[in-house]
């Protein structure tokens, strides 16, 4: 059965190939006979077969039919004997052996045999004292064939009957090969397989050259069986179906059955030789022609076979025979086949060069091949995607509307904090939130924080920036900043940060401004690790950083207080260019309208007392505070002015009066020939402390004289 489909899938292979692919060694080789195609190495005509396989083909016949030329062919023998059972043997010929040709079935390449035809032998009671008989030999010799032991088997039919293989048509004269007998009974099986009544079966040992299968019915039954003959056939395995009526018959009766006789199994193989070994060339006239095949030696004979590689098909003999098998096609076209190509429901065929492919389905695990597809999410998970993923809808859903209402409260922080009245100041850049979230690589460095906010380290157009935002808002500060924005907007100097934009779509507004490396002057003044400033830079930190104060006092179109000026406050870029910073607290006031705060706010430590008693922030409390920077600036100690500021006062009061001055200031930078600087800036800055408001000097002034003296010094 299994060899049939393996046939029939071969064919159809040949059959659905785009391009035949060649059977035949030469073009002009014809490559069939009747119904019945040649490959090479058969042939039929010169330069055609190898040696031992040509085919005659007789076209007398329509269709035309194909013989063995030479090698194999059936020998007969006919006569008449008087069994010794029946008184003095004799053994008549009737004619001498006849020797006909024999006649193609087919030929299988995968299988490398070919099936002829060939006849059957009996043995018939004519009368009391007489038995005709007739008996076959089969040739077929190597080294091109032999007979197939493992594909032909032994065939007698008949009740009572012994059936044997011989070497010789003599029967027991010759050598026994094989042998098999149905039972003695009256009985005669019904149709179906051989199971002794009436027909038995038998293998043969070995690959055989000729053979000769001789029918003999057991003497002393002879008349009791109510049957005359017997049969005996050497034939296909598989091919032969018992009949009741076949009993009955002899060797007339099977030639009117199978009028071209019955099919026997020729091995063959090529050359006398065997497969070149591994890594040797192939020897002259290397019978394996075509890529994808490989050779393999024939057993217990000489000579070799060519085979194509498992899930290709086609001729091996000559070149370019072997093609793929597209096995997905095969199935499809041929139901039959779709055991030997398995691929479940569940799996996808898909053809490939040496074999094919059975993933399965979308949504499947497993494997088509071994039919072991099953879903991946069964049922119950099925539904539990569906919820989950209708669950998820839902809160893609409820994410949109809030979505969208986080986008109306962006825009209305966006209107509340002043936007559009912002978005008229030309020099400020109004930021996204996203683009800040970017910008500072989600708020991941800090660079500080203080009483107003966290300022963090962002990056924009390869530059740094610090972003201030605000934490803690309350509604004062909140009115405060568009203030603060618009200050700043018209802010452009030197030694003021520069705001650079802000973020108005969030309830806590967020500043945007440059980034001052070198930190604060607190920090350079007061942190160890760090170089001391020498006393010209001290002097150009408080010359600059009271430039800056003065343009705000009075250089804007509006005045403007600090409020909250410190050294914490006093930013120095990489080239100690002091920049103010925080305008936090910075108020807004029509230039000489002075007007109430709503609280005071600011660093106590710094802050001028009047200012703290009448809650009136003027530009003197920024002077104020600006004569206890200059303080640490040439002592190097922290103000620590309290409520009021005793310690600073009487360090200036005492040592300026008594001019012992140089016990207080920074060993740093104490030097001789600085005595009288020193002296000086200290005689400025215990004038920015009066007490009394009016005694004190404009910044405008200050930064004049602090810029007189740093002209004269660098003379
Ligand atoms: C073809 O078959 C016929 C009838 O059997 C026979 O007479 C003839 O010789 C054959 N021809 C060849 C070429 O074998
Ligand atoms: C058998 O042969 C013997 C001697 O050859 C002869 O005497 C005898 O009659 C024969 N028997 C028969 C049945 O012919
Ligand atoms: C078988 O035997 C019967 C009677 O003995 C005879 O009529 C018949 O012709 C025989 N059949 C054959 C094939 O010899
Ligand atoms: C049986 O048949 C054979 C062969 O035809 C013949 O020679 C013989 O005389 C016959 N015997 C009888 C008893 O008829
Ligand atoms: C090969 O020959 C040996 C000995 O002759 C035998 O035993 C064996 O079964 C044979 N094998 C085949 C496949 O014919
Ligand atoms: C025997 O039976 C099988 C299956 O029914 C069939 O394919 C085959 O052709 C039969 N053989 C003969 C000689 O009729
Ligand atoms: C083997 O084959 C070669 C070439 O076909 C041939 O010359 C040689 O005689 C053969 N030998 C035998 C022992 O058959
Ligand atoms: C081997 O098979 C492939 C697929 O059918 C084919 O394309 C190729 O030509 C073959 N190779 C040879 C050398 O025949």
């Amino acid at each position: 059965m299994w060899m049939v489909i393996l046939l029939l899938a071969g064919r159809l292979a040949a059959a659905i190939a785009e391009q035949e692919p060649p059977i035949t060694i030469h073009p002009d080789c014809p490559s069939q006979c009747g119904d019945m195609s040649i490959p090479y190495p058969f042939g039929m005509k010169p330069g055609c077969f190898l040696p031992g396989f040509e085919v005659t083909c007789n076209d007398t016949f329509i269709p035309h039919r194909a013989f063995i030329a030479y090698g194999a062919f059936q020998q007969s023998m006919t006569g008449f004997y008087t069994p010794p059972d029946q008184g003095n043997e004799t053994f008549v010929l009737n004619d001498g052996l006849v020797n006909t040709p024999m006649e193609l079935m087919d030929i299988s390449l995968s299988s490398a045999y070919v099936r002829a035809y060939a006849m059957v032998s009996s043995d018939c009671k004519i009368n009391s004292t007489h038995h005709s008989f007739v008996r076959r030999r089969t040739y077929a010799p190597a080294p091109s064939f032999l007979i197939s032991a493992s594909h032909n088997v032994l065939i007698g039919v008949g009740l009572n009957v012994e059936a044997e293989l011989s070497d010789s048509m003599h029967g027991t004269f010759g050598t026994e090969i094989s042998r098999c007998t149905s039972l003695p009974t009256r009985v005669i099986a019904k149709d179906g397989p051989c199971r002794g009544q009436g027909c038995c079966e038998a293998a043969l040992p070995n690959d055989v050259p000729f053979i000769a299968p001789v029918a003999d019915k057991k003497r002393t039954e002879w008349w009791r069986a109510g049957t005359n003959c017997s049969t005996a056939m050497l034939v296909h395995k598989g091919w032969y179906n018992y009949s009741s009526a076949d009993v009955y018959g002899g060797e007339a009766y099977f030639s009117n059955k199978f009028p071209k006789g019955v099919p026997q199994v020729f091995d063959f193989a090529i050359g006398n030789g065997s497969c070149p070994a591994q890594g040797q060339p192939s020897p002259q006239g290397y019978a394996c022609l075509s890529g994808n095949s490989s050779c393999l030696d024939a057993t217990n004979r000489t000579g070799y076979v060519c085979k194509c590689w498992e899930h290709y098909d086609g001729n091996p003999y000559v070149p370019g025979g072997c093609q793929d098998i597209d096995e997905c096609v095969l199935r499809e076209r041929h139901p039959q086949l779709q055991a030997l190509y398995p691929c479940s429901s569940g799996g996808i065929c898909k053809d490939r060069l040496g074999g094919y492919d059975c993933p399965c389905k979308p949504g499947m695990k497993g494997d088509g091949k071994t039919g072991t597809c099953t879903e991946k999410f069964p049922l119950p998970a099925k539904v539990a995607v569906g919820v989950v993923g209708g669950i998820s809808i839902a809160f893609v859903l409820v994410l949109f509307v809030l979505f969208m209402s986080e986008r109306k409260k962006m825009r209305q922080s966006f209107i509340r904090n002043g936007g559009p009245l912002l978005e008229k100041i030309n020099n400020i850049k109004i930021f996204r939130e996203a683009e800040l979230k970017r910008i500072t690589k989600n708020y991941s460095h800090v660079l500080g924080s203080g009483a107003f906010g966290v300022v963090y380290k962002g990056f924009l157009d390869d530059r740094h920036i610090a972003v201030k935002k605000s934490k803690n808002i309350t509604k004062a500060q909140k009115d405060q900043f568009t203030n603060e924005v618009i200050v700043q907007s018209r802010v452009i100097h030197k030694n003021i940060v520069r705001l650079i934009g802000c973020c108005l779509e969030v309830d806590v507004p967020i500043l945007v401004y440059e980034f001052i490396s070198n930190g604060s002057l607190e920090d350079i003044l007061y942190d160890k690790s760090r170089i001391p400033l020498t006393i010209d830079q001290r002097l150009v930190i408080a010359a600059e950083s009271a430039e800056g104060l003065a343009y705000m006092h009075s250089k804007t179109s509006a005045n403007i207080q600090h409020g909250d000026v410190k050294p914490a406050n006093i930013l120095l870029d990489d080239t100690y260019t002091p920049k103010i910073s925080d305008f936090g607290i910075s108020r807004l006031i029509a230039r000489g309208d002075a007007q109430h705060s709503e609280e005071v706010i600011g660093d106590n430590n710094y802050m001028d007392p009047v200012y703290r008693e009448t809650g009136l922030l003027t530009d003197k409390s920024d002077v104020y505070s600006f004569g206890l920077v200059l303080f640490e600036l040439i002592t190097g100690k922290k103000a620590n002015c309290g409520d009021n500021c005793s310690f600073v006062l009487n360090h200036l009061g005492t040592y300026t009066r008594d001019n012992r001055a140089n016990v207080m200031y920074d060993m740093k930078i104490k030097e001789e020939k600085d005595f009288e600087l020193l002296q000086i800036l200290a005689e400025i800055a215990r004038k920015c402390l009066h007490h009394n408001v009016e005694e004190r000097p404009e910044m405008t002034d200050i930064a004049e004289s602090l810029q007189n003296i740093r002209k004269a010094r660098n003379k």
